[in-house]
């Protein structure tokens, strides 16, 4: 049984991935300092509660299970808050995944999976975008991710490390076994805080109805997130086969706007919705929709779990185990 590290395994879309990995025949072992995972989210192998910036740690860890490969979930990932403190973004997302390809290299371990974004593109055209298209982060998140998919190709060569950066566009959904979900602290994302808002039993905040979109609302492309965790052992798969080094799109290639999230969660859900319009938030560019035919060509990967039906009804089943 290979044994896979899971950098930030116990995190959102980390733990669904532990469990695409012990379905598939691997043994993921979690290195997660739990800052915002959770360690209770871990079920599918073993935890080592500690940094991905500690060298000495990571190596330990790779010759104890004798580790064959990696996957990096591991990264602070709010927009506003990469905004507001930059340095600290780019020290662990940066500095910290530096020193987590040191100890990589050192122990002779040839492959990884890294977890980059849609947000490395910033403002996108409103069409299905290609890995092709420019990158021009709009914030320090996008921009670490960036700077990362570069020092992969770099290092990658230099080191004798195979990669796949797998640009994320909006993961949502939860594990349609109800064992793990989104857990998010503080929630910034639109479907968990929808599903948030009925329970509370207050209206949802939208933000922006003035986007030159046909709604006037932002329009996203939702992937569920047991289908990116599929995508990550093909990954795998991919590199493990000889495959080439490069970025690659994980999205459904169809794009939803906040409204029509609103709608197909009234219609999920069987009741009314109320919503408070809101002013804009900063730093949404207006369309993001992927072009994800690498990623089918490549690693035969097609999301069969991304109907926006899907991604609520899980989504709502597991807000719905927690108390
Ligand atoms: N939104 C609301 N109300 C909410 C939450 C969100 O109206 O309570 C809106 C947002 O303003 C945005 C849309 O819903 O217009 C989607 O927002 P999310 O926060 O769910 O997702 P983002 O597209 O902002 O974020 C995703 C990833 C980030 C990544 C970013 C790249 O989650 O990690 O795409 O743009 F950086």
């Amino acid at each position: 049984m290979d044994a896979i590290l899971v950098v930030g395994g116990a995190g959102y879309v980390g733990s669904h991935a532990c469990k695409a990995l012990a379905l598939a025949g691997y043994k993921p072992v979690t290195l997660d300092n739990l800052r915002t995972g959770h360690a209770d989210a871990v079920k599918w192998g073993p935890l080592v509660e500690a940094d991905f910036g500690d060298v000495e740690t990571v190596r330990q860890t790779i010759r104890e299970h004798g580790i064959v490969a990696a996957m990096h979930f591991g990264a602070l990932s709010l927009v506003a808050e990469s905004v507001a403190e930059p340095a600290r973004y780019y020290a662990n997302n940066v500095s910290g995944t530096l020193r987590l390809l040191e100890a990589l290299g050192a122990e002779g371990v040839g492959r990884i999976v890294f977890s980059s974004s849609a947000a490395v593109y910033g403002e996108a055209s409103g069409e299905p975008i290609p890995e092709d298209a420019p990158l021009n982060p709009i914030n320090p998140y996008g921009e670490t991710k960036r700077v990362i998919e570069g020092a992969l190709r770099f290092i990658g060569q230099a080191q004798g490390l195979a990669w796949c950066a797998l640009r994320y566009f909006n993961a949502a959904g939860a594990d349609e076994a109800g064992e793990i979900g989104e857990r998010h602290e503080p929630e910034t994302h639109l479907i968990p805080n929808v599903l948030k808002a009925v329970r509370a039993g207050r209206p949802v905040k939208l933000f922006g109805s003035d986007y030159p979109t046909p709604d006037g609302s932002v329009v996203r492309d939702y992937v569920h997130v047991a289908d990116l965790a599929d995508a990550h052992v093909a990954a795998l798969k991919f590199l493990a086969g000889g495959g080439e080094s490069q970025p690659m799109n994980l999205g459904s290639g169809e794009g939803l706007s906040v409204k029509q999230i609103v709608a197909a969660a009234e219609r999920v859900l069987g009741h009314p919705i109320p919503a408070e319009m809101g002013p804009r938030r900063a730093g949404d560019p207006p369309c993001l929709v992927a072009d994800p035919t690498r990623a089918k060509h490549r690693l035969h990967w097609a999301p069969s779990r991304s109907h926006v039906d899907t991604l609520i009804r899980t989504a709502q089943a597991f807000e719905a185990t927690r108390g």
